[in-house]
């Protein structure tokens, strides 16, 4: 066993899931508990994570320093690295550049850490301190062009630490590293799939939790909630009914094409809800992004708790996927990013029981899970689409023609990146309408108008993204329909930001 010491980084689970699929069972801790867990259980190796803290901050999580004395190996991440640092006598200082997105490493000193690993790779940072001093004992393996302790270790203790995050996929041989320090752990990594077994536990999982009572199932036409309907019609049949809430937030034809593929593809009934009145008027003026997702996420639970009432169900299964969860500050020393409106964004005192079978899953594995339930591409594949929909696609207040905007230019886009055959090369792309009036010209007229964004991102399980360098050719079809085609709207812009340290919605 591993343990991953949990010091509020974003990617513990991560980190977590990497080594579990190597094989190896690993354990989340909170900094706190692990000496009473290194005390009761045999551990082969430490990974610190990363955490939004400054180690010199006064109340920055820490623990003894004993711990390096046990003869376990340490792999310190980030906030980790910094720590090793400074419980060990060298210098962790603000750093004059902060870094977020890819660097460039280059390995300068060869270790069992890298082994395997090119002399120059492209690494994913998210920092804003840095090491200036190692410890004593310590020797620099690697750099990059802003930061000369990228990656330190004193090999003789088999302590290591490394600024970058190997856990995102971002990381070019982040695998391997994370492979290389289980194998200094004295384990023997071997790479895991999921399998038929797994999933028909997920199916008996929820079986016992709902028993003989009836459940509804909130779909949003997404890979998440259609996995997590069928995993659940499959261990309750007919005691489950799929309801599809149409929000008015929905991008064009999505109600017509979810009730479609529903039929044809999964034979299950689904029941929609037309509740586009009741959430325009709660988001009316409403401009703060939380309040919207926080507004969303009632709305949705009061229009599914009518419908749970009439049915006489009492439970409610939801599509909830990790990334939701931890952005959303869902562990105990995490920072909330955004309140994703299926978990921070559901009301306090909520009369359904949640049940939220992918929980601890992330959109890659889901996807892999729905091709074992045999879920057709135009299901597994398409790109997510966040639960608070349009909503938090326009930057300040909601209103019925600002959604008719983001609305049309989403569809151009769609259409362009379909025709281009690029539709299911990314991970996303999308339209915002950003908010901002700009001066324009349209028949020698002046033209004060709106500004669209478009986001075109790749990434595999959303706790990285880098935006896709789409053709000029194509962007110009783009830019040049939506300007033609939707009146109010006289500039387009492409955001060229990566996650971190952008998200990939706006807001
Ligand atoms: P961010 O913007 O957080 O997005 O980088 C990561 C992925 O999550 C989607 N997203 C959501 N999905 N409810 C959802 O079901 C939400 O509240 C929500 N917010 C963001 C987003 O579209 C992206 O794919």
């Amino acid at each position: 066993m591993v343990v991953v010491v949990d010091f509020g980084s974003q990617t513990t689970h991560l980190i977590a899931r990497r080594i579990g699929e190597w094989g190896v069972l690993a354990k989340i801790v909170l900094p706190k508990a692990l000496p009473s867990f290194l005390y009761k259980t045999k551990v082969q190796g430490i990974i610190l994570s990363g955490g939004p803290a400054s180690v010199y901050e006064k109340n920055a999580l820490s623990f003894a320093s004993s711990i390096f004395k046990k003869s376990i190996p340490i792999l310190g991440i980030c906030y980790g690295l910094q720590l090793t640092t400074h419980l060990l006598g060298g210098k962790v200082t603000r750093g004059k550049k902060q870094e977020f997105g890819p660097a460039k490493l280059t390995i300068t000193h060869s270790s069992s850490l890298f082994k395997n690993t090119p002399p120059l790779f492209t690494v994913w940072m998210s920092h804003g301190d840095e090491v200036v001093t190692a410890p004593k004992g310590f020797v620099i393996l690697a750099r990059t062009d802003t930061i000369p302790y990228a990656a330190i270790a004193n090999k003789k203790q088999n302590v290591f630490g490394i600024q970058f995050h190997p856990e995102v996929v971002h990381t070019q041989f982040g695998d391997q590293i994370l492979k290389n320090f289980l194998k200094i752990c004295g384990l023997k990594p071997q790479k895991q799939a999921i399998s038929r077994s797994y999933i028909k536990k997920i199916v008996l999982d929820i079986k016992e939790s709902v028993g003989s009572e009836k459940a509804i199932c909130a779909l949003s036409g997404g890979v998440d909630s259609s996995v997590a309907a069928m995993l659940t019609h499959k261990a309750l049949g007919t005691n489950l009914t799929p309801i599809y809430i149409d929000s008015g937030l929905m991008r064009k034809d999505e109600t017509k094409l979810l009730s479609q593929t529903f039929r044809k593809y999964l034979k299950m009934k689904v029941r929609i809800i037309n509740a586009k009145k009741d959430f325009l008027k709660k988001l009316s003026k409403v401009v703060d992004p939380e309040e919207k997702r926080k507004i969303i996420g009632n709305t949705f639970i009061e229009v599914l708790e009518k419908q749970a009432k009439k049915m006489g169900a009492k439970f409610l299964i939801q599509g909830t996927i990790y990334p939701d969860v931890i952005e959303s500050a869902g562990t105990k020393h995490s920072k909330k990013i955004k309140t994703h409106h299926n978990v921070a964004g559901l009301p306090k005192k909520m009369r359904l029981i949640l049940i939220e079978p992918l929980r601890n899953f992330y959109k890659d594995e889901v996807r892999k899970i729905a091709k074992f339930l045999k879920l057709p591409d135009e299901i597994t594949q398409r790109q997510p689409f966040p639960g608070p929909g349009l909503a938090v696609r326009i930057v300040g207040s909601v209103t019925d023609k600002k959604l008719q905007m983001v609305r049309k230019a989403d569809a151009i886009l769609q259409e362009e990146m379909k025709k281009a055959g690029l539709t299911n090369n990314v991970w996303q792309a999308f339209a915002v309408h950003t908010g901002i009036q700009t001066t324009g010209v349209r028949g020698d007229n002046r033209a004060y108008g709106n500004t669209i964004a478009l986001r075109v991102i790749q990434a595999k399980d959303a706790m990285s993204a880098h935006w896709v360098h789409l053709p000029y050719k194509l962007l110009n079809t783009i830019s040049s329909r939506i300007v033609n085609e939707i009146k109010e709207v006289n500039r387009v812009v492409y955001d060229v930001t990566n996650k971190p340290p952008a998200t990939m919605e706006w807001e």
